[in-house]
């Protein structure tokens, strides 16, 4: 990695950002030194609570019991944070912008109209018997009724599970049916770079097995055709007109829940991963505001769907809290061709804008030239998230997208940690490409030597864990607190685990390595690798399968499974096909399989536990290193899998 090379703040956004350098070390270093009193201090700035709180932070970080509370006995409401209060001063000014697939297409909402709609579908779920703590299930295209939903839920003091919508029903199905959701807001069908996903056939193949919901409110996005259940089924349009746009804001406790959001482990089915109502709105709010140094007035892009906790946080939430304007984008960035991002910026003159290195990599293939056909002279600020970003695609971001101008901001953080924990500041941070760079406020990280679980002091490398509290940290796992504990707090006592590795070199700066568990990362989707291989063993043909990551130019992690079929079945081509599209019926199109090598044997341990580390290796084609095989059970197992070898 080209370590030496740094960029330096630029002195025009340092002149003018919230937070320039000796702000951040102070700012910094009081953080962790005064946490209550910091906290406190940030809770005021950036919520307005009908009731303060008694006691700004208690925690537990175990061994027996783990919890997290902050900002306890406070009283607020998120929908009335990212509305009702900022009608005074701007509900004439672009709330939401709103572009579609169609590049002819676009829409936007004041703060004024969403404060409407969102009170309209306030009413609408009650008068379907939404009550507070309920869980609502939300599955639908980018347009702006789905964050009208998400808010619409905060309002009433409902939880919302939002599901991605490119999942396939049965992982609807099961999502729905771990939170209990009564409710089901979804849309006809969802249109991406022109083709259409049938969402409403998909929820009702879900819901086929899901009695308890008793209401589907439809949005018409496409006018295409459905089918319909009438003692179910609702229009959203037709349920909309007649509600009434008076609705209170619902006090929630700082620490009831705000929603859940389902992300796949190491082991086992997709987690609940539960946030609460305070700390995440502060959270969201601040590193919202510092990350991306947002001004007043600025048009501010976040490329992620609202299905993943980026668009929770840093469309909907973050933004609004702030009274930004927020962009969301119905489409992709291939279509109807490769500058498309680019025009969308020059057409809503957007300053800061987010996206994920998978993205930044497909579009460095299709070279300078789409790029260069636009002006991008309004960007200020660019950021990425997701995975760890390769220098050479960094430089390209920031030299052709950028123009060498716009401070590239490597946010790192996850679905649990609710907002950014390790990112530059663009006013504060000196950037080294490929690198995260240094703690946000109040977040203290360490890495912990795997082997020996002793924390590392100064330059080094080993699994990153964070030693206290922040307000955006998770909960609990849904419906399962011992999983929580299990999975985050039982392998480095007394610390937060993330599953990352990472090193930290002399000044101090992270360079994230990605995951050390058995979680892949394929364009910046998460998915578990127990997950996939239980969907292939579903296939009869199919005795056993181990699934493992490699590395891919384009989505970062490519799938590689190995499969070793019944007896007396003939490993086919045909096979192959029907277990990568069995993979996508059961999780979704997300998790394709990239390569499939079948396995006679797969490499065991003695006591029969698949050695994945081996397995690894192979499947990134680096068999002259596979380190310490003398466990293994059978080693010709191995020789067989190398000479099979199906990505040389
Ligand atoms: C995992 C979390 C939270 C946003 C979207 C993903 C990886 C995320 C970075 C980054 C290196 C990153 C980590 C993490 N990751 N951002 N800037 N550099 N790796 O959320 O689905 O919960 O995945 O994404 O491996 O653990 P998620």
């Amino acid at each position: 990695m080209s370590e030496s090379k740094i960029h330096e703040v630029p002195s025009d956004i340092a002149a003018r950002a919230h937070i320039d350098h000796d702000q951040y070390q102070s700012l910094y270093q009081r953080s962790v030194e005064d946490p209550e009193g910091f906290w406190a201090e940030q809770a005021d700035r950036f919520v307005t609570w009908f009731k303060k709180w008694d006691k700004v932070m208690d925690y537990s970080y175990g061994p027996d019991d783990v919890f997290i509370r902050w900002f306890d006995g406070g009283k607020l409401n998120v929908a009335y944070n990212c509305l009702d209060r900022h009608l005074d001063t701007r509900g004439d000014q672009i709330a939401i912008v709103w572009e579609g697939d169609d590049p002819s297409v676009d829409r936007s909402l004041t703060y004024r109209e969403l404060h409407a709609e969102v009170c309209k579908l306030g009413n609408v779920l009650k008068s379907r018997g939404v009550k507070k703590g309920d869980r609502v299930c939300i599955y639908m295209p980018m347009v702006p009724e789905a964050a009208v939903a998400m808010l619409a839920c905060a309002r009433i003091g409902a939880v919302h599970s939002v599901v991605f919508g490119g999942f396939s029903p049965d992982s609807l199905r099961d999502r729905i049916l771990d939170s209990d959701c009564r409710v089901l807001i979804t849309a006809d069908e969802s249109l991406r770079g022109g083709r259409q996903v049938p969402l409403k056939k998909n929820a009702d193949q879900a819901l086929a097995e899901c009695p308890d919901v008793s209401t589907c409110l439809v949005i018409q996005r496409t006018g295409g055709e459905v089918a319909w259940n009438g003692e179910r089924d609702l229009w959203y349009h037709e349920a909309m007109a007649e509600a009434s746009v008076d609705c209170e804001p619902e006090p929630m406790d700082a620490e009831d829940p705000l929603f859940i959001l389902y992300t796949s482990g190491s082991t086992g089915k997709p987690k609940g991963v539960l946030h609460t109502t305070g700390g995440y709105l502060v959270f969201a709010a601040m590193t919202h505001l510092y990350t991306f140094d947002y001004q007043d007035g600025e048009m501010y892009w976040c490329t992620a769907d609202v299905g993943w906790v980026t668009g929770h946080t840093y469309i909907v939430y973050g933004p609004l809290a702030n009274g930004a304007k927020t962009l969301m984008f119905e489409g992709v960035p291939n279509y109807p061709d490769n500058s498309r991002f680019w025009q969308v910026v020059d057409k809503h003159q957007v300053n800061i804008f987010y996206t994920a290195p998978t993205a930044i990599r497909a579009l460095m293939r299709a070279g300078t030239d789409p790029v260069k056909a636009t002006s991008r002279s309004s960007l200020r600020i660019l950021g990425t998230v997701g995975e760890p970003i390769n220098p050479e695609a960094w430089e390209w971001y920031y030299q052709v997208v950028g123009d060498s101008r716009c401070p590239v901001v490597d946010t790192w953080w996850q679905t649990e940690t609710g907002g950014h924990l390790i990112t530059p500041l663009p006013g504060a941070t000196p950037l080294k490409p490929g690198s995260a760079t240094r703690p946000f406020f109040g977040v203290v990280p360490a890495l912990v030597d795997a082997s020996e679980g002793t924390l590392i002091d100064g330059a080094g490398e080993g699994a990153l864990v964070i030693t206290r509290p922040w307000p955006g940290q998770m909960r609990t796992v849904h419906g399962d607190h011992q999983r929580f504990i299990d999975t985050y707090f039982k392998q480095y006592p007394g610390y937060y685990f993330s599953g990352d590795g990472s090193r930290r070199d002399a000044d101090g700066y992270y360079w994230i390595t990605g995951r050390i568990d058995d979680v892949l990362n394929v364009s910046g989707h998460r998915l578990g690798t127990a997950e996939i291989e239980s969907a292939l063993v579903l296939h009869e043909a199919v005795a056993e399968a181990a699934v493992v990551g490699y590395p891919h130019d384009i989505k970062g992690q490519g799938i590689y499974a190995y499969v070793t079929t019944m007896a007396g079945v003939e490993p086919t081509d045909a096979l192959k096909q029907e277990l990568v599209k069995l993979v996508r019926t059961e999780i979704g199109p997300i998790a394709t399989v990239d390569i499939i090598q079948w396995a006679p044997g797969l490499p065991k341990t003695r006591s029969g536990k698949i050695m994945r580390r081996i397995l690894r290796k192979i499947a990134a084609n680096e068999v002259s290193a596979l380190g310490d095989t003398s466990t293994l059970a059978d080693p010709t197992v191995v020789e067989d899998l190398i000479d099979h070898r199906a990505n040389q």
